[in-house]
């Protein structure tokens, strides 16, 4: 197993020795190698079985670390930065020759993001390169919002996990990408995320559009079919009580917004948020998740979310969790 730490110092030191260290983000903990070194960048995709044609994000200090790799930004990428990072927003920006293919999957943009975290942001600031860092879990499965959740799946294969405690967003960051809609230059959303759209709208002045995840395809391959997934079978319901009457028989888990009476045997009901607030499901999301899948269930049912806020990023992960394999 991998040593799950505090010191910023060995995780700067292993990272300038060309290893992988888990680094904590207020979205998920992510598994981090310096972005410039290309065969650190082969141990990622390595240990986490991961396509090359999935391109990766570049973890920087902030707006000047993003400038160095790339051309000119646009305007509202600039004011999105200014107004939102550090914090749980990446940016799609074309970038110059400094940015490694294996970045990009040999896209003409790279992902950039600044980490809203005080021990990744010490960390960043010690080292002279950026951090590629994707989610730290297995391609495909549930992101890691705590150190624990790393070292259950890749504990085996990293050395060092940088502790940073639970996940203050618990979702990952917000993806958006400038692209040309009826002629104007606009920000598109690749991935809902931490960063709403209410948020980005009062920024923007114009909400912003959706990429669908199958119009994502080519652009960013780790967004489409099923992801974010749990082992077990998922169905995300809007009434779990009726969806629960048609699976007499099953072994059932339940993923529910807020307290309410059992449903289910002991122990197999998550409540996530027993404020109501989704603020605070979004913390206990991949939580509950990972709890119901480690129970051997036949099914997990999930209750849908007020496609709201931060609901709209939760239930784009569920349908991305519940969608069948192939
Ligand atoms: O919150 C987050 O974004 C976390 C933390 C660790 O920062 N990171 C994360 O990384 O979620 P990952 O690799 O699990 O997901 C990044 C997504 C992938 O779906 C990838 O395809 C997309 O971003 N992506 C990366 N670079 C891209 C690019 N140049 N163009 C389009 N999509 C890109
Ligand atoms: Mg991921």
């Amino acid at each position: 197993m991998a040593v799950i730490g505090h010191d910023i110092q060995q995780a700067a030191a292993l990272l300038q020795a060309g290893q992988l260290v888990a680094i904590p983000t207020e979205t998920v903990y992510g598994l981090a190698a310096n972005a410039l070194n290309e065969e650190a960048l082969e141990q990622i995709f390595t240990v986490k079985q991961r396509p090359k044609s999935d391109p990766l994000i570049m973890h920087v200090p902030g707006l000047e670390g993003a400038a160095t790799y790339t051309k000119d930004m646009p305007g509202g990428a600039i004011a999105l930065a200014q107004a939102f990072w550090p914090g749980p927003l990446t940016l799609l920006l074309e970038h110059n020759q400094q940015v490694p293919q294996l970045i990009t999957a040999g896209l003409p943009r790279a992902a950039f993001r600044a980490p809203n975290h005080p021990m990744t942001q010490a960390l960043l600031a010690m080292l002279p390169f950026p951090l590629a860092a994707p989610s730290a879990n297995p391609f495909g499965y549930v992101s890691p919002t705590t150190a624990e959740h790393v070292d259950d799946q890749l504990g085996g294969r990293i050395s060092f996990i940088l502790d940073g405690g639970p996940c203050a967003v618990g979702i990952e960051s917000t993806i958006v990408g400038f692209d040309e809609v009826k002629g104007a230059v606009q920000a598109v959303v690749y991935r809902q995320g931490g960063i709403t759209q209410s948020m980005l709208a009062e920024v923007l002045g114009y909400t912003p559009l959706v990429k669908a995840p199958k119009q994502a395809i080519p652009e960013a391959p780790g967004m489409l079919s099923s992801h974010y997934a749990p082992h077990t079978p998922l169905a995300v319901v809007k009434d779990v009580a009726t969806a629960l009457s048609k699976l007499s028989g099953q072994k059932v888990g339940l993923l529910l917004l807020q307290e309410r009476e059992s449903l289910v045997p002991e122990g197999r009901q998550v409540h996530l948020a027993p404020d109501g607030r989704l603020e605070t499901a979004a913390q206990n999301l991949y939580a509950g998740l990972r709890y119901l899948d480690g129970l051997g269930l036949d099914v997990i049912l999930a209750e849908r979310l007020p496609e709201e806020g931060l609901g709209a990023a939760m239930n784009d992960r569920l349908a991305r969790a519940a969608a069948k394999r192939t």
